[in-house]
Order: C-alpha cells, then sequence, then structure tokens
C-alpha cells in the first residue's frame, strides 16, 4: 500500500478485471478507473504511479469514441495502452490508425527484436528503429507467441514513437516512446495465451513505472486492522457472519482490530450443507472467540418455505425472512448492547466495480445473504475492509489472519442454500438426502484431490491454480464448485431383489474461472463410480444417481 499504485483504465474492455487482477498478482496494487473519471481524479490532486489503458469494442473513428484528451499525454504520466488502448494513444498523438477487411484473431507468432529489417519492418513505417532492446520486453525472447484479437490496427507510429514487434499481419504489435515513458502493445498480455504477458506487465510495472511490488496480504492485513481501529475507536460494530468467506474474512480482520466490540450476528436458516453450522459456531466463536449470536430460524424458514415450489419465489421468500430475522435480532442486541455504530459488509472489489462503483460510487449492498436492508432507526455507518480486494485476495487476508485453509478455499456456497438445490417443494426428507450425499462428494473430492496432490503436488480444485509454461497461472481446468442436487425425480430400481421407488440424486462439479461461464468437470470414471456406489448404498431414499454434463451457457450452474 506504500506505492500510489496503477490506474487500469476501462475503455469498456471485457478483460479490465483480468488486467487488474495481473497487476495485483505483480504485488501492485491498482484500481479500475472509468475513462470518463480520469480527467477529473487527476484535477483531484490524485497522481498514479502509471495507468494501463484497456482494450475495448470501439474503434477510434467511430462518433463518440471513448478517449482522453492529448494533454493527458502531457502529464509525465507512464501508459501501457492496450490493443484499443494502444489504438487510441497512437491516433491522439497523430499516428495513423487503419480498419483492415480481416481480423487478427487467436494465438498469433510475434517477434520482438531490434533489427527491423530482420523483423520485416519498413524502416520508414517503423520511424526511427529501436537502437536496443524495449524495457518492456527485457529478459523475454525475441520470437512469441501472443494472443490477438482486433481488425484495427496502428499502421504509422505517432512522432517520437518506435516499433518494437510485429506479426505477420500487424506491422506494430508493439510500440513505444521510452523518453515520455509511453508504450502500447496490440496483443493482449492479460490472457495466459500470451505466455510472456505477465512479464511484459511486471517490466511495466518496475522498470518503467517504478513499482516497489509491496503490495502483500499480510501489508494490507497489518495496515487495515490499524485503519479499523482508528475509524472505529472503542465503537461497537455489527456484522452478518455467513461462514462464506467474504464475510468470515472481514469478521475476523475487524475482530483482530476492536476485539469483543464486534458482535456477529449468524442467521442459521437450516438451509446449510451437512454441520456447517456447527463448524461455524467452532471455528469462529471457539476458535478465534468472536461474539456469535447464532439464530436456529430453521423453522421459522421451512415453515415459509412449505409448499413453494416455484424457484424465483422459494429466492423471494429465504430474502425476505433473512432480512426480517436479522432486523429482530439486531434490534434485539442493540437494545441490550447498547450503541452499535457501524455495519460490517464483506462487500469485494468485483461488487464494486460491476455497480459501477469503480470510479468512487457506494457500493450496492449485497443480496439477501448478506444485509438486504437494515431498520433506519439504526442509522449504522458501513464498514467494508474488503472493498478492494479481488477474491483471491481476500483468501489471501484469511491465510495471513490464520483461517484453516479448507475454509478460507471453500468453493462458493449460494445465500439461498440447499433451497436451490432442492427442486420442486422444499421437505425436511429431501434436504436430509441432499446434505448427506453432498458430504460424500466433498468427502470423496477431498481424496482425489488428496491423491492427486501426493502424485503431482497440486490439486485439482479452486484456488489450487495451475502454472503454464510461461509461469502464468490459470485455474480454467480446475474443479471450481461441486454440490449435488434433488431433481425431484423417483425411479423404479432393484435392490437386495426387492422393487425400490425412490429418488434420483444429481452431482453437479463445474470448471470455472469466476462462475460466469463454466464447463462440466471431467472427474475421472473412478471417481464418478465411487461416489454412485457410495451415495446409492449410504444415503436412504436415492436409488440413481446422475451427472450432469451441461456447461454454463446454456446450463447455469445451480438448478433453481
Ligand atoms: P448460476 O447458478 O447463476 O451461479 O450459474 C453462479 C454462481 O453464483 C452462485 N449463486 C449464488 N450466490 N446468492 C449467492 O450468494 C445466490 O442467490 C446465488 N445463486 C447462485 C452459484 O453457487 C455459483 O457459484
Amino acid at each position: 500500500m506504500t506505492d500510489n499504485g496503477i490506474w487500469v483504465v476501462d475503455f469498456g474492455g471485457q478483460y479490465n478485471q483480468l488486467i487488474a487482477r495481473r497487476v495485483r498478482e505483480a504485488h501492485v496494487y491498482c484500481e479500475i478507473v472509468p475513462y470518463e473519471k480520469c480527467m477529473a481524479r487527476l484535477d483531484g490532486g490524485e497522481l498514479p504511479l502509471g495507468v494501463i489503458f484497456t482494450g475495448g469494442p470501439s474503434s477510434v473513428y467511430e462518433e463518440g469514441a471513448p478517449g482522453l484528451p492529448a494533454s493527458f499525454f502531457e502529464l509525465g504520466i507512464p501508459v501501457l495502452g492496450i490493443c484499443y488502448g494502444a489504438q487510441l494513444m497512437a491516433h491522439t498523438l497523430g499516428g495513423k490508425v487503419v480498419s483492415p477487411d480481416y481480423k487478427e484473431y487467436g494465438r498469433v507468432a510475434l517477434y520482438a527484436g531490434i533489427d527491423p529489417v530482420i523483423a520485416g519492418i519498413d524502416p520508414v513505417i517503423a520511424g526511427a528503429a529501436p537502437q536496443s532492446k524495449s524495457a518492456l520486453f527485457s529478459g523475454i525472447s525475441d520470437t512469441l507467441q501472443c494472443w490477438m484479437s482486433h481488425t484495427d490496427y496502428i499502421a504509422e507510429p505517432p512522432a517520437g514513437f518506435v516499433v518494437t514487434s510485429h506479426t505477420e499481419n500487424c506491422p506494430t504489435a508493439s510500440l513505444e516512446d521510452p523518453v515520455r515513458r509511453l508504450y502500447g502493445v496490440q496483443f493482449h498480455p492479460e490472457v495466459h495465451h500470451t505466455p510472456f504477458g505477465q512479464e511484459l506487465l511486471k517490466n511495466f510495472l518496475y522498470k518503467v513505472c517504478g513499482a516497489a511490488g509491496d503490495w502483500t496480504m499480510a501489508n494490507f492485513a497489518k495496515q487495515k486492522v490499524s485503519e479499523i481501529r482508528e475509524i472505529v475507536g472503542d465503537r461497537k460494530v455489527l456484522c452478518a457472519l455467513s461462514g462464506g468467506v467474504d464475510s468470515s474474512v472481514a469478521a475476523v480482520l475487524v475482530h483482530e482490530a476492536i476485539g469483543d466490540n464486534l458482535t456477529c450476528i449468524f442467521v442459521d436458516h437450516g438451509l446449510l450443507r451437512k454441520d456447517e453450522g456447527e463448524q461455524v459456531m467452532e471455528v469462529y466463536g471457539r476458535q478465534f472467540n468472536m461474539k456469535i449470536h447464532r439464530v436456529n430460524a430453521a423453522e421459522r424458514f421451512l415453515s415459509k418455505l412449505a409448499g413453494v415450489d416455484d424457484p424465483e419465489k422459494k429466492r423471494k421468500i429465504i430474502g425476505a425472512e433473512f432480512i426480517a430475522v436479522f432486523d429482530e435480532e439486531s434490534k434485539k442486541l442493540f437494545a441490550s448492547e447498547g450503541d452499535i455504530e457501524f455495519l460490517l459488509q464483506g462487500t469485494i472489489y468485483p461488487d464494486v466495480v460491476e455497480s459501477g462503483g469503480g470510479g468512487g460510487k457506494a457500493a450496492v449492498i449485497k443480496s439477501h445473504h448478506n444485509v438486504g436492508g437494515l431498520p433506519d432507526d439504526m442509522n449504522l455507518k458501513l464498514l467494508e475492509p474488503l472493498r478492494l480486494l479481488f477474491k483471491d485476495e481476500v483468501r489471501g487476508v484469511g491465510e495471513e489472519l490464520g483461517i484453516a485453509p479448507e475454509l478460507v478455499w471453500r468453493q462458493p456456497f449460494p445465500g439461498p442454500g440447499l433451497a436451490i438445490r432442492c427442486l420442486g417443494e422444499i421437505t425436511e426428507e429431501k434436504l436430509f438426502i441432499i446434505r448427506e450425499s453432498d458430504a460424500i462428494l466433498r468427502e470423496e473430492i477431498d481424496k482425489y484431490n488428496e491423491g492427486l496432490f501426493a502424485k503431482t503436488g497440486k490439486r485439482n480444485y479452486g484456488g489450487d491454480y495451475v502454472s503454464d509454461a510461461g509461469g502464468n497461472v490459470s485455474s480454467e481446468r480446475a474443479v471450481w464448485q461441486y454440490f449435488t442436487v434433488l431433481p425431484n425425480i423417483r425411479s423404479v430400481g432393484v435392490m437386495g431383489d426387492a422393487r425400490t421407488y425412490d429418488y434420483a440424486v444429481g452431482i453437479r462439479a463445474v470448471t470455472s474461472v469466476d462462475g460466469m461461464t463454466s464447463d462440466w468437470a471431467r472427474l475421472p470414471y473412478e471417481v464418478l463410480e465411487t461416489l454412485s456406489n457410495r451415495i446409492v448404498n449410504e444415503v436412504d431414499g436415492v436409488n440413481r444417481v446422475l451427472y450432469d454434463l451441461t456447461s454454463k451457457p446454456p446450463g447455469t450452474i445451480e438448478w433453481e
């Protein structure tokens, strides 16, 4: 947190969060700043260490295409333009961008040597050819593979710029004016299909911008604890603890800062996984010694849900009931504990960015599984210590604070819990089947991962990323989320010579990076076989096991 940080200036590119994550992975703090807010923030006295322009869907020649005034480039701030960002910089500074009638898309060979003749670049187009290797490509080979996705390209660099790499179809795959510290790349260094991309970003951050690379979760946690102490003083904080990663890490962090002045309300809606409620109390209540007020509201939720089979109605009932319970309980606490002044929320950076708050707008309060609404008369101030962090950074803070890895790296669990995995009407019997089968699934995936770890040193589930040859991390093939569902189908079977008419259980296991898209996980047949045997044999009321082979889209990860 000692650097001023980098601004990832957003021109509407699909990879803005990915770029920011890559910068953070290089231990440099960064923020995503909408391009429209840039000049106002600079006028307000802020000065980033450097900026990275993202790509974007526009062409610089479009009416109203997003951009920044030429004066921006006179401020002395180092710039790395990516794709549209590079074209915009070139166009604004007097270079020539053209729109050919072909696209360059996918993995492409790139040459980043210093001799324009060998490189096949017309020295006239290349301007003054670079006499030494570009700082961006320092320590990186001349002959490379990169990921391209563009139509327009830069045909002539602006005065003062030299071309530093090219591809067969793109004469200006990268360009720079090292004196003004302005750099542009047509390819995408942030995606793992550009294997040297992270090295190039690090070169920009360390060598060009002079970043110290001291953004670590240990530093963050230390600094946040003292900041929270300062802000809260000896006043009281209330937190809705769900047992999920974000609210748990936020609570442990604040507890570290202010101890017993933090009170957590844990609403157990009876839709949690097997033993989960107990685990929350054991870990956070007893191990971390936090003040947790557990509300056993299972009966209340189940009676409201009785007879309801419409998925949206279920979600709405659970959301409304959560707010009602939280309101009642916090009012009781308010009466017994005296003034509570702050409400702690586990808001994280993607929530802020996705709600348009990257430029400083207030974050939208998360849906029902955190807190959807609070009595106005309590007039609480929001405390959001994790609002600058990506999910993997939140996990890093959790580890720094001593939360066990299996909790910190746990898979996502939806706020409405098992209700949206129990199709049709929710009953105790069906919840029991989901809980028991899900516990078996989790046990078997753990075993599978331990076996894999023993053999390869890598686990194949969320968080344990696999590095490719270029050192870039990818979690695309990792099992990201896995659970069982009860599709509300009963079918005929035979067990021990007797006819059965029992439920089918569905197994859902997906690979994903962020839950926005996913593919079904290629679990080994042996794992599937064990799962099928164990679930049918050990869970009463089940005689059939199904594996869901649907990607997202067209399916969603959850079934409701
Ligand atoms: P879908 O089913 O939309 O899920 O593909 C994407 C990811 O979001 C989780 N999910 C939820 N999380 N409250 C949550 O906190 C919800 O209502 C909710 N619905 C889905 C889901 O588990 C998956 O990780």
